[in-house]
């Protein structure tokens, strides 16, 4: 089964807690908490405040990802906040098996995060210590942007290493996921499908949210 992981970015966030029920009761699996720091990407959005208050709103999955320089910094206020999953992104130059131990200790499953240019080869080694790879599918930093086609390879070679390797990380995508492209996410071995301007720019929640997920079963591939 295909999870959809609305991100809040895309919500109205003057109604951000009635945005998170709706998209909750119509059958989203988790949320996607998009935070940047204005460094490592050219924009600000939320700290570990609006991640509480999702947290007060919600049983969903939270899924933070952090697009920051210093996660090693936040980690623990994200932690207690009630993130699920805390995602890194590879970029940032840190030492990565710290950073996941660090997520574990706060009982928080670890993910890393890779944007559209940087290759699959650079987190190889971590594979077997994270519970998921983020495969960035626009350059991050801002919500409705263009899905960028060449990382399909990129997914599909994801999910081969991760059947020949026989290890359990979950292979997420994040950027420009819509109905349209649902299928070719999923047919590469996309699970976790993040998209914000794809449900919320939508009117009808429940109906996007099951035309996704449809999408994404029918093509999946079989175990
Ligand atoms: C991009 C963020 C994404 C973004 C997705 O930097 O990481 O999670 O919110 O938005 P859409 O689905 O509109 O591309
Ligand atoms: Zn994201």
């Amino acid at each position: 089964m295909s999870m959809i992981a609305p991100s809040i970015l895309s919500a109205d966030f003057g109604r951000l807690a009635e945005e998170v029920r709706a998209v909750e009761s119509a059958g989203a699996d988790w949320l996607h908490l998009d935070v940047m720091d204005g460094h490592f990407v050219p924009n600000l959005t939320i700290g570990p405040g609006v991640v509480r208050a999702v947290r007060q709103t919600t049983r969903l999955t939270l899924d933070t990802h952090l697009m920051i320089e210093e996660p090693a910094r936040f980690i623990p206020a994200f932690a207690q906040a009630g993130s699920d999953f805390i995602s890194v992104h590879q970029e940032i130059g840190a030492s990565l098996p710290a950073l996941i131990r660090q997520i574990r200790e706060h009982s928080v499953r670890p993910a890393v995060a890779i944007n559209p240019d940087t290759p699959l080869e650079t987190v190889a080694d971590i594979l077997p210590s994270i519970d998921m790879l983020l495969i960035m599918t626009v350059h991050p930093g801002f919500a409705a942007q263009a899905f960028i086609e060449s990382v399909l390879d990129k997914i599909a070679q994801a999910a081969h290493w991760k059947r020949e390797r026989g290890l359990s990380f979950l292979v997420e995508v994040d950027g420009g996921i819509k109905v349209d492209n649902a299928a070719r996410v999923a047919a590469a071995g996309a699970e976790v499908l993040v998209s914000g301007s794809g449900v919320f720019g939508t009117k009808n929640y429940r109906e996007t949210i099951a035309a996704m997920r449809r999408a994404a079963d029918q093509a999946a591939p079989t175990a």
